[in-house]
Order: structure tokens, then sequence, then C-alpha cells
């Protein structure tokens, strides 16, 4: 069996942390290269290969692709939907101008008789207000109101393109707000959901961004990287869905995660104080219909809502102090 040599983009970031240790398990820490943008996280300096550099250079990443014979990229650089809504341009560079590079290196390079499969990640952010909230079918309308989700729709677009034009395989998911406790969330507006159990392990309470009753689509770390795994593993006669798979796990708002955490940390206390961030959930699904996913390459999430909540607890506990 040839051997995979692997490539993921925005390793340090808050799935890319998580996501490269499971591939190096799987393909060896000899085969997946972690793509950093300026600085080594420090505990991944000796933990396998890597190499630092801005993924919108597109020579650069050619160069890393061919000398490394990379055969299968995971694409997770990204400006993130509130952090895109406070500098718009810098998302619209860098989620359109890295994509479009990593395609066309894909595409050279099939002309040249190499073939690289890409992972490239979508967002529940495709969606907007004209948008069915409850169990968000997978063909619907997507006209987001954020730059974010702007470049997550015209994302799906061109990724669905070049797979029927060049004949690229490239797989996607639309994930919902990820919760782990390994690295921090990069700026998302479903960062309130990570940031509580800090508050409830430290103080014993949190004020949301979010108001109660912000329903929202969730998934915790372990799933969403088998899910990730799984979908690129599957064969390819499976994938019925080249723009982006919806996927999910469970929806809740903030008053129903401070209740279960309420039941490991009774004293813990949620209060409410919404910013410009209540006015992107607004335009977001409450639920997602991912029974696509779960048809075409048998999707199960495994983490329901007090599963996840006392493993964020157990997890975080020890380190947060
Ligand atoms: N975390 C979530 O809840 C979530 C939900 C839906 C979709 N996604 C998508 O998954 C992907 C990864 O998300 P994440 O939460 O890990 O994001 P993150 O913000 O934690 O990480 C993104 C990484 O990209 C790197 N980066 C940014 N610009 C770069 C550049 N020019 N060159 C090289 N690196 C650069 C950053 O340094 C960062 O480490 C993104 O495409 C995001 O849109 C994430």
């Amino acid at each position: 069996m040839k051997t995979e040599k692997i490539l993921v983009s925005g390793a340090a970031g808050q799935i890319g942390s998580e996501l490269v240790p499971a591939l190096r398990q799987k393909y060896g820490k000899d085969n997946v290269f972690a793509l950093y943008h300026r600085t080594v996280p420090k505990d991944a300096a000796n933990a396998g290969v890597h190499v630092i550099g801005d993924a919108t250079n597109k020579d650069f990443i050619e160069k890393l692709i061919r000398e490394h014979g990379i055969t299968t990229i995971y694409h997770l650089v990204g400006v993130l939907s509130a952090k895109g809504e406070q500098d718009p341009d810098l998302a619209y560079a860098v989620n359109m101008g890295t994509l479009k590079n990593v395609l066309d290196i894909a595409r050279q390079l099939k002309n040249e008789g190499k073939e690289i499969k890409i992972f490239w990640p979508s967002s529940i952010a495709a969606f907007g207000p004209t948008t069915p909230r409850d169990k968000t079918p997978q063909r619907t309308i997507l006209e987001p109101s954020t730059m974010y989700g702007v470049t997550k729709v015209a994302g799906e677009l061109l990724v669905n393109y070049y797979f029927r034009k060049y004949a690229l395989d490239i797989r996607s998911l639309r994930y919902p707000g990820i919760i782990s406790w390994k690295t921090p969330p990069g700026g998302g507006t479903t960062d309130y959901a990570v940031e509580i159990f800090y508050g409830a392990l430290k103080e014993k309470k949190y004020t949301s961004f979010l108001n109660a009753g912000t329903y929202l689509p969730m998934m915790y770390m372990d799933d969403a990287i088998r899910a990730t795994i799984e979908l690129m593993e599957a064969d390819s006669s499976k994938i019925r869905i080249r723009t982006s798979y919806n996927i999910t796990a469970v929806s809740f708002e903030p008053e129903e995660i401070a209740r279960e955490i309420k039941k490991h940390i009774a004293e813990f206390e949620i209060s409410y104080k919404p910013d410009f961030r209540q006015q992107i959930a607004d335009s977001w699904p409450k639920s997602i219909d991912d029974s696509s996913a779960r048809a075409d390459w048998n999707w199960r999430h495994h983490f329901g809502l007090a599963e996840m909540v006392s493993d964020m607890l157990k997890n975080l506990g020890s380190i947060v102090k």
C-alpha cells in the first residue's frame, strides 16, 4: 500500500491541534506534516514533522507539497466568524485565497499524474437568516450574513466545481460549533460553550455573550475528529455530496448547558450579556438534519450533552485551577 503523506494546515488551531495527533497515531508521526503560521506550539516541537509559513503564499505551499510528496491535505486554515466580522477583508483573503491556492496546486499536480485528496471544512455559518432554522436540510437556502459565511458558501461551490470539472477528490463537512478542552477556540460565535467551562471551574460563574434561548448545533471534538477521518477514509462512491455535508451531534441553548454543569458544580451560576455575536447566532440554524451523512457514509455521533459536559469538566478540571 502506498504511504500517505499528509499535510495539515492551520495545525495550531482548535481543530488542527487535535486532528494532527489523531492522524499521526494512525499514519505515523513522520507522515503527517503540521503547517503552523508563525510559531510552533510548545508541546508540538518534538511531536512530529512540521513547517512554519503563510498559507496565502502559493509558491511556498506548492513547494511544500511537491518536496514532501504530499498525497492528502487537511486544509484547516481559516479566519472564523466573530474574528471575520471584525476584519472581513482578512477573512476573505485568507479563507478564499488559501483554498483556491490549494485547489489549483492539486489541479496542476493531477495534470502531472499525481492525485491529491483534500479535506476542507465548511460550517453552519454557510446558512443565514432566510434558511429554515429547525432541522436545517442538506439542500436549502444559503444566504449568510457574515463574511465568514460568504467564504464558506463560495468555498463549497468552488470545491464542488473542482470535483466536477477537474475530478479532484475534495470532501467537506459543515461543522457545527466544536467543543474541546485542549486548545482554546479561535474566535467563533459558538465559543461561549467552551468558555463556560473555564468560568465554571475558575469562578463558579459565567456571563454568556449569547442570550438564554439561543439554540445552536454543537459537537464534541472527539466526534468531529472521528467524522473528519471517517469521511476521508470512506470509499469515494459513498460520497454523494461534493459541496459539504451537514453534520451534527446535539443542539442546546446556554441555559441547558448551564443546568448540566450545575449537576457537577452545584454553585455554578450563568448570567447573560449578549454582544455582536448574538446577531450572528440568530442568523444560524438551531438544529441540523444530517441524515445524508448518516446514510451515505454511516456517520454516528457518540457524545450527547451529558457525556460532553462530564468529559469537559474531567479533562479541563485537571489543567484549569
Ligand atoms: N471550531 C469550530 O467550531 C468550527 C466550526 C465550523 C467550521 N470550522 C472550520 O474549521 C477550520 C479550523 O477551525 P479552528 O476552529 O481550528 O480555527 P482556529 O482559528 O482555531 O485555527 C485556524 C488556524 O489557522 C491559522 N492561520 C490563519 N491564517 C493563516 C495563514 N495565512 N497561514 C497559515 N496559517 C494561518 C491560525 O494560525 C490558526 O492556527 C476553519 O476552516 C473553520 O472555519 C471550525
